[in-house]
């Protein structure tokens, strides 16, 4: 494996197997724990499919296979989520419910670091309603 490779957050995490297993910790703290509510209420009652999605996605976006631009092109993230009233509070539940998978998926605390600094830059271009 080339050296660069090795610096690739992918990687660093424990490549698709780790990222596989942080959305499914994701969506199961989602769909289960209360204070996710509002979030939950937004996607569909059956998750398998936001599951793979949201893994395909997080594959190119942590510098692995862009799985999801190969399946369904550019994500155009933003426009794909006006259908969804966005405002802080989903976004601070995103953020959550994220923070919950990295630490029971046991990401390493750089990684986790880094990663929330990105997930919140992108998480709060996601708002689209005032508060
Ligand atoms: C800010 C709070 C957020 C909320 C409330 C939210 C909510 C949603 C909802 C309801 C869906 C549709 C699910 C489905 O159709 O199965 C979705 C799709 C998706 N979200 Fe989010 N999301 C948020 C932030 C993010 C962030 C930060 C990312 C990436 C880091 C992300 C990545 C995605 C992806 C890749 C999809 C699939 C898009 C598609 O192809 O339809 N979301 N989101």
């Amino acid at each position: 494996m080339p050296d660069e490779e090795l610096l690739r957050p992918y990687d660093l995490m424990g490549g698709a197997d780790k990222v596989r297993e942080l959305v499914d910790r994701f969506y199961d703290h989602m769909d289960t724990a209360p204070e996710y509510t509002k979030i939950r209420r937004m996607h569909p009652p059956e998750l398998a499919s936001s599951r793979d999605k949201l893994f395909m996605f997080l594959s190119g976006w942590l510098g692995g296979p862009q799985l999801y631009i190969e399946r369904y092109g550019h994500p155009r993230l933003r426009a794909r989520h006006l259908p969804f009233a966005i405002d802080s509070e989903a976004r601070d539940q995103w953020l959550a419910c994220m923070d919950a998978a990295m630490a029971q998926t046991q990401v390493d605390p750089a990684m986790v670091a880094l990663l929330q600094r990105q997930f919140a830059k992108v998480a709060d271009f996601m708002r689209n309603v005032p508060d």
